[in-house]
């Protein structure tokens, strides 16, 4: 018998228990071995609930029992998410988690004392809700250099822009559907800003190159200035505009950045709309890989906290025992000023006299001038400024 302490009875972690018993029999056929849920931490009491029998209110219930051998972490935010994992990988307890924000600020140090303490800590839920991305990164596809990934990974954002595009919806109504149906953030700036996506591309980032980037320190913008007009030349352009969360294996370093981009029709990602999340992964054996599917919401995300419960509890998992990722470095990075690919300036009136080769196209009365050649950040400045007011935005192209 394994006994398993959910810390958490939020969307998630009611979640997860629901599909812990919902699949019991099912789970414990595929493992050859049974389980069952010993306690859940929460703040509140659930006397409606059939697992509020469970609820415990004292972490150090669950810390000291010997008998639980797996936690998972579903509470959100940092503290004390944190501390509760640090604690149960100390105790020689594995943990699993979707919590992004621990395993992108702290992921170094709780990977490394899950290998010392000889456990597991997993959190194939932290990225991509339902979607397995974690694992195939690390298993499946562990014989390829992987160079490239770009990725719609915020469900909260893709649903509002679908929300606007297709059914004319304003940003708050978009925002507050997408509350309701448990697929924000408690602070839902988290989602709107770009730094969940942030959290989530650092993730990627360090499974694609050992180095986990303080996701702080990326250039990060959210979905909140996008306007109907811009959407509205993207589409007669043949671009939709998405919130892509973007790293690159460049020469000069590692790149990740999360902004809103221009996505050619031609790109699948092109097409993932409502919560959906889309990962595109550009390996240099496989060549494109594409996951797709639900990146939000409380039966999609547990299911992927269950598969890594599972995991651990079975004996016969394939996936790697540890995860070693060391804290990015400055030198481990390239220069943010001087990574480059396409862009779209978009702007009123007459295009300035400058140097750069590209073609313009109208719209609406706004104007779209998409350089030939691929631009870096610093000559994307110096051509905004020649613009100087007439400037309504720049984008950058997938
Ligand atoms: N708020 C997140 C999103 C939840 O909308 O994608 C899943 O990580």
């Amino acid at each position: 018998m394994v006994n398993i302490a959910l810390l958490g009875f939020g969307v998630v972690g009611s979640g997860a228990a629901e599909v812990l018993t919902e699949n019991k029999s099912l789970i414990e056929k595929r493992l050859g071995c049974e389980y069952k849920i010993k306690y859940i931490l929460d703040l509140r009491d659930f006397p409606d609930s059939p697992f509020g029998d469970l609820i415990v209110h004292d972490f150090n219930t669950i810390l000291n029992d010997p008998e639980v051998s797996v936690v998972a972490e579903m509470m959100g935010g940092s503290h004390p998410a944190y501390d509760f994992t640090k604690a149960c990988l100390l105790a020689k307890k594995s943990v699993v988690t979707s919590n992004k924000e621990v395993v992108s600020t702290f992921g170094v140090e709780l990977c490394r004392l899950a290998k010392e303490n000889g456990v597991r800590y997993l959190f194939e839920a932290s990225v991509g809700g339902g979607i397995p991305i974690i694992r195939p990164l690390i298993n499946d596809l562990s014989s390829n250099c992987v160079n490239k990934i770009s990725g719609i990974l915020n469900g909260t954002t893709n649903y509002i822009l679908t929300s606007m595009r297709d059914n004319g919806a304003t940003f708050e109504d978009a925002l507050k559907k997408a509350q309701q149906l448990g697929y924000a953030e408690a602070n839902p700036s988290a989602d709107v800003d770009g730094i969940d996506a942030a959290r989530k591309i650092v993730i990627l980032a360090a499974l694609a190159s050992g180095k986990l980037i303080d996701p702080k320190t990326i250039h990060t913008e959210g979905i909140t200035k996008i306007t109907l007009e811009e959407t509205k030349i993207a589409q007669s352009l043949g671009y939709t505009i998405k919130l892509i969360g973007y790293t690159e294996l460049t020469p000069s370093g590692l790149v990740a950045l999360v902004s809103p981009r221009m996505v050619p029709a031609s790109n699948p990602l092109c097409r993932i709309d409502d919560v959906f999340n889309g990962v595109l992964v550009d390996a240099n054996m496989v060549g494109e890989v594409m996951f797709y599917g639900p990146g939000a919401g409380k039966l999609p995300t547990a299911s992927a906290v269950v598969a890594d419960i599972i995991d651990i509890i079975s004996s016969q998992s394939y996936a790697p025992k540890t995860i070693d990722w060391t804290q990015a470095t400055e030198s481990d990075q390239c220069d943010f000023e001087e990574y480059s690919c396409n862009r779209m300036f978009i702007f009123r009136g007459d295009l300035p006299e400058f140097e750069y080769a590209g073609r313009v196209e109208e719209c609406d009365g706004l104007n779209a001038f998409i350089p030939s050649n691929s631009i870096s950040e610093k000559d994307a400045s110096a051509i905004a400024d020649k613009f100087g007011a007439s400037l309504v935005s720049v984008y950058r192209i997938l």
